[in-house]
């Protein structure tokens, strides 16, 4: 993690948002005046690393900040970033909103006391990053100085580009997979992300591969398919955007003829021949992609959107990053402790999780929000009941 300089400010920042050519149109909402109030260094900060700090220490200096962003459409969360009451949160929490209120939870005698504002203004919007910016404009407003989220981003791709791809790929490296919507995390890469990295394999002679089974289920921006550029391999498969994991199909896109040589010679090692049966279903199923694609995004969105609600009422066990693409989260346990026993508790309620040892983050657990019809619903019921006697037993224990 790092903090943000004012020249590095990520897309969705004030900054971007003014100039971005390829931003969405400004909204009639947006208030330019207001980019006057902003202060010289409201953005700024160290560019030094972080000490790492344990997740309670964490909880316990930002929790704060964390806020609801209530609508007539629902509910979210926010954070605040400056002691005049500017908070970012997601576009899609407002997306279309005009009604919005912020629920603060200010510390009085060591309680969290809830106080709802509800003069609150839309200062930028980013769609395809999925941001806003808001401020609370109420009169009787206090001063937010001890409820400030210092600008905390994950390295962002171009970050962990200089520091450390660019390190790594040495003359020995031949091959670098990208995963994109990631499994488990959600992440997806950018479009210039890519053709950075693509553009730099390239000149190296490194292989990219970039495997897109969850493209084209996005949750923010849209992400073009690698297979555009000319020196990336794709593998895409049936199993997870179009959900017909039965059918066993997967492809390769390959523009180098030798490799694709080499690619038949290999298989002709592991099989025979595909399932035929499978292949005619295969066919079947492509033709008609935009009708299975667009019932699996309606689901993961709509699957989603209640996973956001549920996220946000359990805010005080559960953290998350938010799935930018796929149908797969990655929360945490906010106490930092293994989460293998909790995932062990849940099977026992009939709800499996994966735990975040196996991804070598022992604190996440994998959840999985593809589920059609109603069955999400219930999974969530079953999840709350589940969450409420685990923190129980927690405060007994
Ligand atoms: C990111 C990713 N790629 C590829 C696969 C392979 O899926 P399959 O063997 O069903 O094609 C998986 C399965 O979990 C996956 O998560």
């Amino acid at each position: 993690m790092k903090i943000a300089k004012t020249e590095e400010l990520p897309v969705g920042s004030t900054k971007l948002s003014t100039s971005q050519k390829s931003a969405p149109e400004t909204d009639p909402r947006v208030e330019n005046a207001v980019f006057a109030e902003l202060k010289p260094g409201f953005y700024s900060g160290s560019n030094k690393l972080l000490p790492a700090r344990a997740v309670r220490d964490l909880v316990n200096q930002l929790g704060a900040a964390v806020v609801q962003v209530r609508t007539p459409g629902g509910l979210g969360s926010g954070f605040i970033i400056n002691e005049d009451g500017f908070l970012m949160t997601n576009f899609h929490v407002i997306e279309g909103e005009t009604q919005i209120s912020v629920e603060v939870y200010h510390q009085r005698d060591g309680q969290l006391e809830r106080k709802s504002y509800k003069q609150v203004r839309i200062i930028a919007l980013n769609k395809f990053e999925d941001l806003a910016l808001l401020k609370i404009d109420e009169k009787d407003a206090p001063k937010f100085k001890d409820y400030i989220l210092p600008l905390i981003f994950l390295k962002r791709l171009s970050d962990v580009f200089d520091d450390e791809i660019k390190q790594l790929a040495d003359a020995k490296t031949k091959l670098i997979l990208i995963n994109s919507p990631h499994n488990p995390t959600g992440a997806t890469i950018g479009d210039a992300d890519m053709e950075t990295l693509h553009d730099f394999t390239a000149q190296r002679g490194i292989q990219l591969v970039s495997d897109e089974v969850y493209h084209p289920i996005y949750h923010g921006r849209d992400t073009k398919s690698a297979a555009r550029l000319p020196h990336a391999t794709v593998i895409s498969d049936l199993s997870k955007a179009f959900s017909l994991a039965g059918l066993r199909t997967g492809w390769m896109i390959e523009h180098d003829p030798v490799r694709q040589q080499k690619y038949w010679n290999a298989r002709a090692y592991f099989s025979i021949c595909n399932t035929n049966a499978g292949e005619i279903l295969t066919e079947i199923a492509i033709r008609n992609r935009a009708v299975i694609l667009g019932k699996s995004q309606q689901t993961a969105s709509r699957n989603l959107q209640r996973l956001d609600h549920f996220m946000t009422e359990h805010r005080d066990l559960l953290g998350w990053t938010r799935p930018q693409g796929g149908m797969t989260a990655f929360p945490w346990l906010v106490s930092g402790e293994n989460a293998r026993p909790f995932c062990q508790a849940a099977t026992e309620r009939g709800i499996l999780f994966a735990p975040g040892d196996c991804f070598d983050v022992p604190s996440h657990f994998r959840l999985g929000f593809a589920a059609s019809g109603e069955n999400f619903v219930v999974a969530l019921e079953r999840f709350e009941e589940f969450i409420k006697s685990w923190a129980a037993k927690m405060v007994t224990a």
